[in-house]
């Protein structure tokens, strides 16, 4: 950490303390409360860290307020026009983009790690047929390892390595086949002739039966939507991963934790949670019934797929993936399924009523990705699964990243007691 060239001040109880001040590239100043505790003898307060960064990190910056998403300072439209899913992971996981050279034996050896132990195989069958997939992922990222031992010791580079392949590898293969199981059918190894996305594609449609063809609008479709999801920050998820980490966990573990953290609604479950509340309002005219639910404080209700705890403005991969929702539905013909008019129309009557502007909540990118993916034939219960592929790789980078910091702790907030004051024990009798 660069020397801070300012400092703030506290006054606490008469006594003033300096609180050394940071710049960091982008963004705003952070003030360094680490001696706090040791010198005045006080926490800071700070549920759901609104306002805390718990970490430095070099690989992706969002201004909310300008709505911009940066990948190694790279801006996510500029990716999504001209890069792929796969470079994309490069440039998280080593922090620059590749040389061609890079790029062909970076693929190569993802291509390479594709196919699961055989065993895994037995381990499927274990769950039920009408698991979620996510609870099929959870568990069997989990089990990763048990299988690759050698790829464990987080103290040596290579075996990191080798683990983050792995998983981005492999987490594609995994999900396929989570799906594949809740719906009968046999798995499909994969191929590697495929490309990253269509190869997810085909491990997920095609059946011993007949030949599957990839269509190539719905395999760059599906590069996009990994894409847009890799990384984004301190997120939940990805904060999970951290603290998971912070232990000396192994990244298998570390990573099932994300996937749990994923899983619910307020996170990567938005996606499936908004189609299906998209299917719930049925039609255009029960649209003001639903945004009179999410205005009412007392109804519990939530516009799924908008609002967003950093965008204020908006979300670009919102943006890019609205684009590409168009032109999917708009090549498969399905521009005028009634679904899609529902969400365009609650997208026009949300961005127009004073409750959703006044508190800036936007469509985000679970909006348009469900629309997408249920366009493509996937059930709404592969959507997050889709999500925990595509964020593999932003996991990893994180965690890569922590681990290799040289003055690494475990993760251990601090809390404000609220319960009883100490007080004696009382015997069963006489309560
Ligand atoms: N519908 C109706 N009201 C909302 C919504 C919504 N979707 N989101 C926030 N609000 C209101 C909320 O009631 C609160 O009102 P008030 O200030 O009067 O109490 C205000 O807006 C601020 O909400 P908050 O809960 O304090 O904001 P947050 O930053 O803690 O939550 C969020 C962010 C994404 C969890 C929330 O907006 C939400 O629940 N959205 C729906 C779920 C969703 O789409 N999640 C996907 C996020 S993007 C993908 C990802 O990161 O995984």
């Amino acid at each position: 950490m660069a020397e801070s060239k300012k400092s703030a001040t506290l006054t606490l109880d008469g006594k003033t303390y300096d609180l050394p001040v940071h710049s960091p590239t982008l963004g705003p100043d952070v003030l360094d409360i680490r001696k706090l505790y040791g010198e005045a003898d006080v926490f800071t307060f700070d549920p759901g860290f609104t306002s805390t960064a718990a970490c430095e990190s070099a690989i992706t910056y969002i201004d909310g307020d300008k709505g911009e998403l940066l990948h190694r300072g790279y801006p996510i439209e500029q990716l999504a026009a001209h890069s792929s899913y796969v470079e994309v992971c490069y440039l998280l996981l080593y922090g620059e983009l590749p040389t061609a050279s890079q790029l062909a034996d970076f693929k190569s050896r993802i291509t390479r790690h594709t196919m699961v132990h055989e065993q895994m195989h037995n381990f499927f069958r274990g769950f039920r047929r009408d698991s979620h997939p996510m609870a099929t992922m959870v568990g069997v990222v989990g089990a990763m390892s048990a299988f690759y031992h050698d790829s464990l010791d987080i103290n040596d580079p290579w075996q990191r390595e080798v683990a983050a392949i792995r998983m981005v590898a492999k987490l594609p293969t995994i999900a396929a086949m989570a799906y594949k199981y809740s719906v009968g059918q046999p798995f499909v190894y994969p191929k590697n002739a495929l490309s990253y996305a269509g190869n997810f594609l085909h491990m997920c449609f095609a059946v011993p039966a007949e030949d599957y063809v990839v269509n190539p609008i719905l395999e760059k479709a599906m590069d996009r939507i990994m894409m847009l999801h890799a990384d984004h920050e301190q997120n939940a998820s990805t904060s999970t991963v951290r603290l998971a980490g912070s232990s000396g966990a192994n990244p298998f573990a570390c990573i099932a934790a994300g996937i749990a953290c994923l899983w619910g609604p307020a996170h990567g479950g938005a996606n499936q949670a908004c189609l299906e509340m998209l299917k719930e309002i049925g039609t255009v005219d029960r649209i003001p019934e639903f945004v009179a639910k999410a205005k009412d404080k007392n109804s519990g209700f939530r516009l799924m797929g908008f609002g967003h705890r950093v965008y204020k403005n908006f979300d670009p991969r919102a943006t890019v993936m609205k684009e590409s929702a168009d032109e999917v539905l708009g090549l498969l013909g399905v521009d005028n399924n009634p679904l899609l008019q529902v969400a365009k129309e609650l997208e026009r009557i949300a961005l127009s009523d004073d409750y959703f502007v006044s508190k800036k909540l936007y469509p985000n990118v679970d909006f348009y990705s469900g629309i997408i993916l249920e366009a493509m034939g996937f059930p709404t219960s592969m959507f997050t699964p889709i999500f925990a592929i595509s964020r593999t790789v932003g996991w990893i980078s994180q965690w890569k990243e922590m681990i290799g910091e040289k003055n690494q702790k475990i993760g251990r907030p601090r809390q404000l007691y609220i319960g009883s004051p100490k007080r004696d024990y009382v015997d069963i009798r006489h309560r």
